[in-house]
């Protein structure tokens, strides 16, 4: 039977800051705790959900409204649902966690653009610098820092253990997960 409380596990950051290998990360380790758990990560979500969207700040909301919709129906049914999109906009951000019916936890993946751009593991931050690819997140378009997240991690400085033991102690501490599994990052 499962043991999950659903809850709506927001990542957000820039472009390669380590959303989606965190989610990855993570996504066993619910399961060990025998919780329901899903993934909405961007790329993903835009082959099928948000396919022939682009970036413009009207297409990344309607993204992000999409995603936040499904999280919302999946949270409330007990499935922890983690989100790893951007989400570069603080107030669509804000939209989504008032209209999560289940508890809403967001999680700001920080790294440095010095960081990212360095890792450049797709090969896009060469190109936005190059203008081949516009509006790209951090280089010529805004990202804004989450002011109240309920968690941050700075994975150019953490292991991806540490990012995953602060995600997991935050949410033991709140009664979101089982209490001895919180121990096991
Ligand atoms: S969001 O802004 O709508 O939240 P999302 O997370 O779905 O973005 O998609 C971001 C991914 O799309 C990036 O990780 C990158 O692989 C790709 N991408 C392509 N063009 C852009 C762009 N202009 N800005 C940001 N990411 C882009």
């Amino acid at each position: 039977m499962s043991n999950s409380k659903g809850f709506t596990l927001w990542f957000t950051g820039l472009s390669g800051a380590g959303k989606s290998t965190l989610a990855q990360y993570l996504i066993p380790m619910f399961r060990d705790m025998n919780c329901n758990v899903e993934c909405l990560d961007g790329d993903e979500v835009r082959e099928n959900l948000s396919k022939g969207l682009g970036f413009s700040k009207e297409d990344r909301d309607t993204n992000i409204r999409r995603i936040g919709y499904v999280a919302n129906m999946l949270s409330r049914n007990g499935v922890i649902s983690i989100t790893a999109a951007i989400s570069p906009y603080a107030s669509i951000r804000d939209e989504m966690r008032e209209k999560c019916d289940a508890a809403f936890v967001e999680v700001y993946v920080e790294a440095p653009l010095e960081v990212v751009e360095a890792r450049d593991t797709k090969g896009l931050y060469k190109k936005a610098r190059a203008g081949i690819i516009k509006q790209f997140t951090g280089i010529s378009d805004p990202y804004e820092e989450p002011k109240n997240a309920e968690i941050t991690v700075h994975t150019g400085d953490q292991s991806i253990e540490e990012s995953a033991q602060a995600v997991l102690d935050y949410l033991h501490a709140k009664g979101l997960i089982p209490a001895k599994e919180a121990q096991k990052a």
